[in-house]
């Protein structure tokens, strides 16, 4: 397994473009299975993750090409079973679900497993496709699924911290083929969710109310080929721009999209993070005085959970107490212990993290647990004199593209070193 090695200590100066978002394409790679026809998706990035997804839907039968950013797909035939190993391994497959459903009227899925930050459960899932008319039986660690034609219902995905994003993806893609209308109340507003619905509309389905808490869907009878651009990537964008501040340096994140950061912008500023935001790039400018904040995660259009570890690694800068407080996944602080290996007093109250900032740090050896965790320890090193080596860094392969490659083009001192 891969490390990164990081001599920390220098500000990161320079002009950084920001790829397509992770969290958009995994769904919208689901939705080309809606249709036999060709789709051809644009700014995909290079990660783990699509590549895997890639792998999913071959495995279901369908021809999947990615050559520079674009994916050419097309699902002519489908499987009903995609293979459970892959599927087993990466929560965000879950969403083949829907498509699988409405296009085959059957579907067997491997449950996703739990990953380090939460058990991440699919009640509310299929609570939603049962409200469609889908038969759910769970056997053998999978969910097999059927259904005559999908009937279009009224239905609250709201769960016990709020909406869910990949349960609002599974059941909107799933009613656009459903008979008659859908009602997605407590649906999730995520900026993710709204470029799904725009793909599904160039497909010809029949949306309204995308990015609200309530969305409006009228089943048609097919849907077509189409092409699409993925959104930017707000979270690879708020990373970047903590990594910025965090070193004091100066960088201009490109291509991006602040309206998707207003949270995340609003909490920076409150910080002390001195910056100029503009419609599609973002500049933050060294000499803020980083101070200490209070922060509770929340659903969109809050402050997101996915950025919450690496604002924790800023907050070591901010001298005095910071308060993050996780209320979207119960087990999602893995970066406080081995942010401690650098210097950092963190202490875990219940769903609070308690940072104590403005100590001295250092460089250390630690490891990676999950995508965003990686994050945080990356903009940690970056930031400690001396050298930090993040160990399993594969965790970030799956999230960030080049990663190092970016950083070292701002003037970070960042180097891949493969397992020996
Ligand atoms: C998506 O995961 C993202 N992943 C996650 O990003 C992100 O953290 C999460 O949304 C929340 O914003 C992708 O889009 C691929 P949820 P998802 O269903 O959809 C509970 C990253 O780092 N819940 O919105 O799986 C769940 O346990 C990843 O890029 C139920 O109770 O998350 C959690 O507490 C990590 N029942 C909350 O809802 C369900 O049926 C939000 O989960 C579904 C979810």
């Amino acid at each position: 397994m891969d490390s990164f090695l990081i001599q920390g200590g220098r500000p990161l100066c320079g002009d950084i473009e920001i790829s397509g978002s992770k969290n958009a394409v995994l769904p919208i790679l689901a939705a080309t299975l809606l249709t036999r026809e060709k789709c051809i998706i644009r700014r995909v990035p290079d990660l783990s993750d699509v590549h895997f997804m890639g792998k999913i839907i071959r495995s279901l039968g369908a021809d999947f090409n990615y050559e520079n950013g674009i994916v050419t797909i097309q699902a002519k035939r489908l499987k009903a079973r995609g293979d459970y190993d892959l599927i087993r391994k990466m929560r965000g497959s879950i969403c083949i679900l829907g498509p699988l459903l409405a296009r085959s009227g059957k579907a067997s899925v491997s449950m996703p497993g739990g990953c380090v930050i939460g058990t991440r459960p699919i009640d509310l899932h299929l609570k939603g496709l049962k409200a469609l008319a889908a038969e759910i039986h769970i056997r053998g660690g999978y969910v097999h699924a059927k259904a005559g034609r999908l009937q279009g219902a009224e239905v609250f995905l709201g769960g016990r911290v709020g909406p869910t994003v990949l349960g609002t993806a599974n059941i909107m893609m799933a009613a656009t083929l459903a008979e008659g209308v859908t009602v997605i109340e407590s649906a999730a507003c995520e900026p993710e969710i709204t470029d799904l619905a725009h793909f599904l509309i160039a497909m010809g389905a029949k949306i309204e109310g995308a990015g609200s808490p309530r969305m409006v869907i009228t089943g048609v009878d097919r849907l077509h080929g189409a092409e699409h651009e993925v959104i930017p990537d707000r979270i690879e964008a708020a990373t970047y721009a903590m990594a910025a501040a965090a070193t004091n340096g100066e960088v201009t994140l490109h291509h991006m999209r602040c309206d998707h950061l207003a949270a995340v912008l609003d909490k920076l500023k409150e910080a002390g993070v001195r910056m100029e935001a503009r419609d599609t790039s973002l500049k933050i400018l060294p000499g803020g005085e980083i101070s200490t904040v209070d922060v509770s995660t929340q659903p969109y259009t809050g402050f997101p959970t996915d950025a919450q570890a690496q604002l924790m690694a800023l907050m070591l800068k901010a001298a005095g107490l910071s308060i993050i407080t996780e209320r979207i996944f119960e087990s999602r602080f893995m970066h406080a212990n081995e942010l401690a290996r650098l210097g950092a007093d963190i202490a875990i109250e219940g769903p609070s993290a308690i940072i104590r900032g403005g100590l001295p740090l250092s460089g250390a050896e630690v490891m990676a647990s999950d995508l965003r965790a990686s994050a945080a320890l990356v903009i940690a090193g970056l930031m400690c004199p001396g050298s930090t080596q993040v160990n399993r860094i594969y965790h970030l392969d799956r999230g960030y593209e080049g990663m190092d490659k970016k950083l070292r083009s701002i003037g970070a001192k960042v180097k891949r070193v493969k397992e020996r």
